[in-house]
């Protein structure tokens, strides 16, 4: 059984000191998100996507397998009074969500503990509409001392692999975190040009050089304003 992020250590999904090398706002910004879109957040954890995500569009439904991680979610919604978020029990192997009912299917972090992941791909194609998008972040499959043991990781070509085969084809290919990578899937029309991956799967990106923010309360302070002036706007539409 693949290994499942403990509950336990919830504190680590919001820890400040992931802003820095995961900062959910750059990796919102890969996404073209829209303020009419729904957005399905699967294994959302405690909401540190989902929470950010919520700002960008009409609705984010939060799901995960851990009722726990929802109730920590549903304290943040209830405190943040956020309005268009809704948690929801999960299941292994189906996402309890209506035929072609979302534009983005987000996984973070998830992706690796999925046990069938065909049986969720096949899932994601059904609630997804025919525009839609796929989104996985995940570990990169190197050794580092956080983070799951690097048996467990999966590399982007593995992914892409998987996704292929159940025909989600590869539309864009980034790394706007140090240690993870994010790809953007379409699911496949036939007859229709396939578009062509923006960059090519390199174990080069790990070791490119990024510029990093040096002082921690800088990039949260700001990443927590960007967020403000988000609702703000949000809130004038
Ligand atoms: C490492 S945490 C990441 C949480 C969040 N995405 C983040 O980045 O902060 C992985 C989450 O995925 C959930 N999960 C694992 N398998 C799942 C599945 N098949 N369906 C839904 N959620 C799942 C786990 O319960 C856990 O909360």
């Amino acid at each position: 059984m693949a290994h499942k992020f403990n509950v336990r250590n919830a504190g680590i999904l919001d820890s400040p000191d992931r802003i820095r090398f995961l900062n959910p706002e750059n990796n919102l910004d890969e996404i073209e998100l829209s303020g009419e879109m729904v957005l399905a957040d699967l294994g959302c954890g405690t909401g540190y996507f989902a929470i950010p995500a919520s700002f960008r569009v009409k609705k984010v439904f939060a799901l995960d397998i851990q009722q726990e991680m929802l109730e920590i979610l549903r304290d943040k919604i209830k405190k943040d009074k956020i309005s268009n978020i809704e948690p929801i029990l999960s299941n292994e192997s189906s996402i309890p969500l209506s035929d072609n009912s979302i534009d983005v299917l987000f996984m973070a972090n998830v992706f690796h503990e999925i046990e069938d992941r065909d049986s969720i791909l096949k899932e994601g194609k059904r609630i997804l509409k025919s525009h839609g998008k796929l989104i996985i972040i995940d570990w990169k499959k190197a050794e580092m001392d956080f983070g799951p043991p690097v048996e467990e990781r999966l590399n982007e070509r593995e992914v892409i692999l998987i996704c292929k085969s159940n025909d989600f084809e590869l539309y864009k290919q980034s790394y706007p975190g140090l240690y993870n990578y994010l790809l953007i899937f379409q699911k496949t029309v036939p007859g229709k040009e396939k578009k062509l991956a923006e960059k090519i799967s390199s174990d080069k990106y790990f070791h490119e050089e990024r510029k990093q923010h040096s002082d921690i309360d800088d990039l949260v302070k700001k990443t927590l304003e960007d967020r403000k002036k988000r609702r703000q706007q949000q809130l004038e539409r």
